[in-house]
């Protein structure tokens, strides 16, 4: 017999022992008691707090582990299940880190929320370039083999994601409307339907948290796809501007909950012009708070997954420059303003204090500035860091340098200029990111190109006040 999600959930509760097995990694932890940390509040209301999780972190940081493990109940793969990662040459499928994921996530008694099956991004060419039925053969077989593979172990899916135009009125015009007309998303989900009867299905978008011209035709798709029984919710991305969660989120989530539906708040991020300062961390913490209540008022709210752990593994500052610190923790694994606004919005209690603002906590002592390197995702050839730079001082400008040690190049870089690329890096701040009161941070980022296999190396760096 297949578990469900709750049921699986159940048999785990208390003190669970921690396996990664697939991972090749063992760890050990104690769940705190329940409603101490998100997890046991999300468990007592019997809704999902999720996290959209990387495999490269999964498997390289301990911390990481212990605190997905710790503080989530649900996982979400945050590439790893979409096709390029999965199925990147006809028929060649690559299943490595989904499996990995989703190991973790029961050796954990976590559920996991799958994203994606059809997308017009991160498919690879070789799709992109069929059409009629040899595109639609592509699709049916790919949803047919990852669905059938995670059939009773990946409790939702995103059947389909982002399919209407950012204007509303529209489908999005993509390869696949374009290749297989506006009858390919039903036939996805009669796909994925008869693949995984066990699955709730979902439809995924963004900017449709309010009642506008896209959440309407969202709508009008989700009634189509119920009146023939073939979607169990709707997926409301949550990609927020800090100030800006919409007035009408609730009454908007409610009319898809009318048709019978799920809703659930699927990457939830809640980004602010950096650098982040007490008055913006404060409107987040409270964002948050008005999120997590909506969801929480709503029966038929599945849950809240967030798009990251920590602001340093976000996606946000790399397409979106200047704009940052979005997520529940901080870099260093501790806890936002932000993750005790769900918290208690959820009904639980924070016993470990969480990190004081950054603006009020004391200035650090030393020079007037330091800076640090993190590795965010590192694969073979390659790795994307995090830099923060801590004012002990007010900045109005600052300069890092550091040399790698090894054959780790920056390719291509954000949130810092100068001369970058070769071993001896020298790197200042860019418009946005030069002024930092003393005891706030601001943050960069950057790739880098290196030796096939080799460990990305993190260097000491030295920051200085310009
Ligand atoms: O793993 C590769 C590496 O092999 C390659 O050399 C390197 C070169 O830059 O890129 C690495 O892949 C990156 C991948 O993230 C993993 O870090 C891709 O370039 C990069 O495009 C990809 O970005 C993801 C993005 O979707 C793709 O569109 C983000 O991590 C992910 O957070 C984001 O998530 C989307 C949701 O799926 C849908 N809704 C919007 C959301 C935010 O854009």
């Amino acid at each position: 017999m297949l578990l469900t999600r709750n049921r699986r959930r159940a048999l785990l509760a208390g003190v669970v022992t921690v396996a990664t097995a697939a991972l090749g990694i063992g760890l050990s932890t104690q769940f705190a008691s329940a409603q101490t940390t998100l997890r046991g509040a999300a468990d007592a209301l019997n809704k999902d707090i999720g996290v959209a999780v990387s495999y490269n972190l999964l498997q390289n940081n301990a911390q990481y582990r212990n605190t997905v493990a710790t503080e989530f109940n649900s996982l979400t793969a945050e590439n790893a299940m979409k096709w390029d990662a999965t199925e990147p040459s006809d028929g060649n499928y690559t299943f490595t880190q989904a499996d990995a994921i989703v190991d973790f996530a029961e050796d954990n008694g976590q559920s996991v929320h799958g994203h994606t099956f059809v997308w017009h991004s991160q498919t690879p060419s070789w799709v992109q370039g069929l059409s009629g039925t040899a595109l639609q053969n592509a699709m049916v077989d790919h949803i047919n083999t990852v669905a059938n593979r995670y059939e009773g172990r990946v409790d939702s899916w995103d059947v389909v994601n982002e399919v209407v135009s950012d204007s509303g009125g529209a489908l999005r015009s993509s390869f696949w409307l374009n290749g297989l007309g506006e009858g390919y998303i039903t036939t996805a989900f009669q796909t994925a339907r008869a693949a995984d009867p066990s699955a709730d299905l979902y439809i995924n978008d963004y900017s449709i948290e309010g009642d506008n011209a896209k959440s309407d035709r969202v709508y009008s798709i989700a009634q189509g796809l119920v009146n023939q029984g073939l979607l169990d919710g709707v997926g409301f991305q949550s990609h927020l501007i800090l100030g800006q969660v919409p007035s009408d989120m609730e009454a908007n989530l409610q009319r898809f909950v009318n048709l019978g539906l799920k809703v659930r708040i699927t990457e939830l991020d809640i980004r602010m012009t950096l650098p982040a300062d007490a008055t913006k961390l404060a409107q987040q913490a409270s964002d948050y708070q008005r999120v997590a209540n909506i969801c929480k008022n709503l029966a038929d709210c599945s849950g809240i997954t967030v798009w990251g752990l920590r602001d340093g593994d976000s996606w946000v500052p790399g397409v979106f420059p200047g704009q940052g610190a979005p997520l529940l923790f901080n870099d260093d694994f501790s806890k936002k303003s932000a993750y005790t606004s769900v918290l208690n919005a959820w009904g639980g209690t924070v016993t470990n204090p969480t990190t004081t603002p950054i603006t009020t906590s004391p200035p650090p002592t030393g020079s007037g500035c330091t800076a640090t390197l993190s590795v965010q995702s590192p694969w073979n050839t390659g790795a994307t860091y995090a830099g923060t730079v801590r004012a002990n001082q007010n900045l109005t400008g600052w300069r890092v340098t550091w040399t790698w040690p090894g054959s780790e190049r920056i390719s291509n870089a954000w949130s810092i200029q100068g001369t970058l690329t070769g071993a001896a890096v020298t790197g200042t701040n860019v418009g946005y990111n030069g002024t930092v009161a003393a005891g706030q941070t601001t943050t960069f980022g950057f790739n880098i190109t290196k030796a096939d296999g080799s460990t990305a190396s993190v260097p000491t760096v030295t920051c200085t006040p310009i």
